[in-house]
C-alpha cells in the first residue's frame, strides 16, 4: 500500500543516514553495525530497497557489498548473528573490567578493537560464531532461497534402527557463508608484507575461523521419540546447533588460554613463547598486550571502571578490589523488588507477592 511504501522509504533514508554517519566512526569491523538495527525493520528494507540499499550500507566493504547484492535475504541474519555475538560477549564479560560495552550505538565496540588484544580476539570469534549460528538456523527454517535443511551424512555411530533425516540446522552452509562474508573484509585490506597491518589481518582471520569452528564442533545430534505413547520405539534424529551460551562458554575458555603471537621473517604468525604448543585453528590468538582497562583513555578507547558495580565480598574479578583497581568504592543503598511468597493455585498458575528489600551496592570510584 502507498502508506507502507512511504514509511519504508522513510526508514530506508533513515538507515542510509545512520550508516553514512556510522562510517565516520566505525573502523575495521563495520559489519558488526548490522547487529545494531532492529532485524524486523532490516528485512523490510532489504525487500524493498534491494539494489540501492547494499551500496548505501556504508559499513560494508566492497566484497561484502557484492555479497549483499547477491544474497539480499541473508543480510538480516548477518545482523542477527552480530547481535547474538555482541550479547554473548557482554554476558561473558559482565564481571570484568572490560565488559564488551558498545561504546555508543554507532561505533559498536569503539577504538579498543584497534588494538590486537585478546579481548579483540574474543570479539571477532564470537561475532563470526554468531553469524554461523544465525545462518544455519535460517536455512533450516526455510528463510533463505539458497539453502534448506542440513544434508549432513548420517553419523556412523547412530543406532541402526534410528531414523536420520529430521530437518537439521544447515551448519555447512552457515559456516561457508559466514566465512565468505565475514572474512571478505580482511582479505580485501591492502597491506605490506611484514607490516603490523598484515599481522592484524592474520590474527583476525584466525580468530574468525576459531569462532566458526566452535559452533561447528559443538553442534550435535538431536532426536525425537515416536511410537506408542512413551515407548520411544522409533527415533528420528537430525543435526542441531548447540545453545549459543555453550559457544560463548567455550570461547571464553579459549580467551583465557589465548596465545600471544608475532610475525616471523617469512610473514607468518608464530607463537611468542616457542616452548608452548602452537595454537590450533580452534584457539584464539592475539598480537598486542591489552590496554589498561582501569582508567578511561581516549586514545586506547578504554572506558575505565569508574562507576562500575562491584562485589564487596568477592575476591574475583568482580570484587571491588580488582574491579576498582585499588581506587576504592562508594557505598549506597538501593531498594530491590523481588517476587516472593509464591503460591501455586489449582489450576494452573502461580501467584506471588512483591517484597522490597534495601540492599547495599558498591560502585567504583
Ligand atoms: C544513538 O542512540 C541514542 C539513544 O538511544 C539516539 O538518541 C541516537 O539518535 C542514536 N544515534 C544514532 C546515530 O542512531
Ligand atoms: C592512554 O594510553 C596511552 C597508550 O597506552 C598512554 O600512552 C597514555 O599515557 C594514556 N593516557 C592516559 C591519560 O592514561
Ligand atoms: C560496562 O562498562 C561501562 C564503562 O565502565 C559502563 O558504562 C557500562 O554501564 C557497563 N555495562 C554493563 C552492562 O555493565
Ligand atoms: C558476591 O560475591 C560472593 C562471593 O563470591 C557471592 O557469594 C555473592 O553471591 C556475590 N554477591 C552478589 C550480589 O553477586
Amino acid at each position: 500500500t502507498a502508506g507502507s511504501a512511504m514509511s519504508s522509504k522513510f526508514f530506508l533514508m533513515a538507515l542510509a543516514i545512520f550508516f553514512s554517519f556510522a562510517q565516520v566512526v566505525i573502523e575495521a569491523n563495520s559489519w558488526w553495525s548490522l547487529g545494531m538495527n532492529n532485524p524486523v525493520q532490516m528485512s523490510e528494507v532489504y525487500i524493498i530497497g534491494a539494489q540501492p540499499l547494499c551500496s548505501q550500507l556504508a559499513g560494508l566493504s566492497q566484497g561484502q557489498k557484492k555479497l549483499c547484492h547477491l544474497y539480499q535475504d541473508h543480510m538480516q541474519y548477518i545482523g542477527e548473528g552480530a547481535k547474538t555475538g555482541i550479547k554473548e560477549c557482554q554476558y561473558q564479560f559482565r564481571h570484568r573490567r572490560w565488559n564488551c560495552s558498545t561504546v555508543d550505538n554507532t561505533s559498536v565496540f569503539g577504538r579498543v578493537m584497534q588494538i590486537g588484544s585478546r579481548e579483540t580476539a574474543f570479539t571477532y570469534a564470537v561475532s563470526a560464531a554468531g553469524v554461523v549460528n544465525a545462518m544455519s538456523r535460517a536455512c533450516r527454517e526455510g528463510e533463505l532461497s539458497t539453502c534448506g535443511c542440513s544434508r549432513a551424512a548420517r553419523p556412523k555411530d547412530l543406532p541402526r534402527d534410528w531414523l536420520w533425516g529430521g530437518c537439521g540446522d544447515n551448519i555447512d552452509y552457515g559456516y561457508r557463508f559466514a566465512k565468505e562474508f565475514v572474512d571478505a573484509r580482511e582479505r580485501e585490506r591492502i597491506h605490506a608484507k611484514g607490516s603490523y597491518e598484515s599481522a592484524r589481518i592474520l590474527m583476525n582471520l584466525h580468530n574468525n575461523e576459531a569462532g566458526r569452528r566452535t559452533v561447528y564442533n559443538l553442534a550435535d545430534v538431536a532426536c525425537k521419540c515416536h511410537g506408542v505413547s512413551g515407548s520411544c520405539s522409533l527415533k528420528t534424529c537430525w543435526l542441531q546447533l548447540a545453545d549459543f551460551r555453550k559457544v560463548g562458554d567455550a570461547l571464553k575458555e579459549k580467551y583465557d588460554s589465548a596465545a600471544a603471537m608475532r610475525l616471523n621473517s617469512r610473514g607468518k604468525l608464530v607463537q611468542v613463547n616457542s616452548r608452548f604448543n602452537s595454537p590450533t585453528t580452534q584457539d584464539l590468538v592475539y598480537i598486542d598486550p591489552s590496554p589498561d582497562y582501569c582508567v578511561r583513555n581516549e586514545s586506547t578507547g578504554s572506558l575505565g571502571t569508574q562507576g562500575r558495580l562491584c562485589n564487596k565480598t568477592s575476591e574475583g574479578m568482580d570484587g571491588c578490589e580488582l574491579m576498582c583497581c585499588g581506587r576504592g568504592y562508594d557505598q549506597f543503598k538501593t531498594v530491590q523488588t523481588e517476587r516472593c511468597h509464591c503460591k501455586f493455585h489449582w489450576c494452573c498458575y502461580v501467584k506471588c507477592k512483591k517484597c522490597t528489600e534495601i540492599v547495599d551496592q558498591f560502585v567504583c570510584k
